[in-house]
């Protein structure tokens, strides 16, 4: 018989150490989730919250998907695990033709790993495994952006832009440059969609080549659309001049899709919304609708095969983890593209974006409110910082979004949102009323 638990509230909260979160703070006033079906959580204390970020910008299906549970409790069933070194089993391979089918052009070889993290890792990786296979072992360089977000690992950490992120973890990677990032308030506010203003900035990537020699630099890394500091759209005509001068100077463009994969924008990957394709893709989170870690490195066909090198009895890249393309995520993920695809959900993205954007906009005007910019089913909401700091004023409104039923994210004083693509018309005005109503409750 399984072992009783406790009740929530009579957890001993003080050995989990919570990732990103101020744990003193977290611990006297705890929020607890205990269930989740649909578009909607329940918290400990019995109420329903709607979900209007997907979790961690993951849940794309909506949570506790019958379909998905029933694929993994059979392989679990059947086969726990596999061996992913030397030895495989069918479904890492079925999945993975699966997804070069609704790749973007040409990017139809798949690496398997546990997490966006580890997907930025392995992308660094290959581009410099590859230049170094084709005899231009000099190109060690990388440039992220300013306001990036690429994990956690000390590759993404440095290809990153986030400060706090950076500032307590030593000299990280060498030879890591950052282009400016995109946020514009001055030009671009309220804008809808891509704001006008900006595409000049990609630019800078030629002075950085200029400054560093472009034959010293393997690859750029960019989210298409930058997340987690807080919904920066690309401006029009942006990504594609970062494109022209990667190819103009042979580095390799990695355009980090762990949020805008999977369906967010309305189309599978936002590369293909942006009709620019990049070299490598890494995605994680919506390929298995979160319900079990795994990421997925997609690569050219030509950076593929410029790796497959030398003696064939010799392992052509030294890279991999032990959960490669475990046999439970890769049942989780096939069920997951099923629903998908069934159910049309990156149509479905596609075709409520209008309403989204519109009923977002509405918030214009509400009290603090200095920007409100979006695309496909994603939002950031944008407050003037309080007097006592930046990212008071974005933690109180998080908190009391929270406390009347409203699950958004917060970064800085950007409260964000990016919903399951199940969401329906009354859960977008829902969404809207709860965020209103907390916007004039906040001080
Ligand atoms: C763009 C991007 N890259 C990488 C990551 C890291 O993913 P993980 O937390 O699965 O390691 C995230 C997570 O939010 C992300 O948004």
């Amino acid at each position: 018989m399984d072992q009783a638990r406790p009740l929530p509230n009579e957890l001993d909260l003080s050995a989990h150490w919570i990732p990103f979160t101020p744990n003193r703070q977290f611990k006297a006033a705890p929020r607890l989730l205990v269930a989740a079906e649909g578009m909607w959580y329940r918290s400990a204390e019995g109420r329903q919250i709607l979900d209007a970020s997907a979790g961690l910008w993951c849940v794309n299906a909506g949570h506790a998907r019958a379909e998905i549970t029933r694929a993994v409790e059979r392989q679990l069933a059947t086969l726990d695990f596999a061996p992913g070194f030397q030895m495989s089993h069918p479904l890492a391979f079925e999945l993975a033709s699966r997804l070069a089918a609704i790749a973007p052009d040409g990017l139809d070889r798949i690496f398997f790993t546990n997490s966006g993290s580890e997907s930025v890792d392995t992308a660094l990786k290959i581009a410099l495994a590859y230049h170094r296979a084709r005899g231009e072992g000099q190109r060690t360089r990388f440039i992220g952006r300013e306001r990036g977000y690429h994990g956690v690992g000390f590759g993404g950490m440095a290809v990153g832009g986030m400060v706090a992120n950076r500032r307590a973890f030593g000299a990280m990677l060498p030879g890591v440059d950052h282009l400016p990032h995109t946020h514009d308030l001055a030009r671009n506010a309220f804008s809808k969609g891509q704001p006008e203003h900006g595409a000049e900035l990609a630019d800078v990537l030629e002075r950085l080549v200029n400054l560093h020699g472009g034959d010293t630099i393997a690859a750029v890394i960019v989210e298409p659309v930058a997340g987690s500091t807080g919904v920066l759209v690309p401006p029009k005509g942006y990504l594609e001049r970062l494109r022209a001068i990667c190819d103009a100077h042979g580095i390799l463009l990695i355009f980090d899709e762990v949020i805008t994969g999977y369906g967010r924008l309305g189309t599978a990957f936002a590369s293909q919304y942006f009709s620019v394709t990049p070299d490598l893709m890494t995605t994680a989170k919506g390929l298995t609708n979160g319900v079990v870690p795994m990421g997925a490195v997609f690569v050219r066909r030509f950076v593929y095969d410029g790796v497959m090198q030398g003696p064939e009895h010799v392992i052509e890249l030294f890279h991999g983890y032990t959960y490669s393309g475990h046999p439970v995520a890769c049942a989780a993920s096939l069920a997951t593209l099923d629903i998908y695809e069934r159910e049309g959900l990156f149509q479905r993205a596609a075709s409520l974006a209008a309403e989204w954007q519109e009923a977002m906009h509405s918030l214009r005007g509400y009290p603090h409110v200095i920007d409100i910019r979006n695309l496909g089913l994603i939002v950031g909401v944008e407050l003037k910082p309080r007097e006592d700091g930046p990212g008071r004023r974005g933690y109180d409104l998080f908190l009391e979004c929270y406390n009347t039923g409203l699950y958004a994210r917060v970064a800085g004083d950007t409260i964000t949102m990016s919903p399951p693509l199940i969401i329906e018309s009354a859960q977008i005005a829902l969404a809207v009323e709860r965020l209103g109503a907390a916007l004039r409750r906040i001080r």
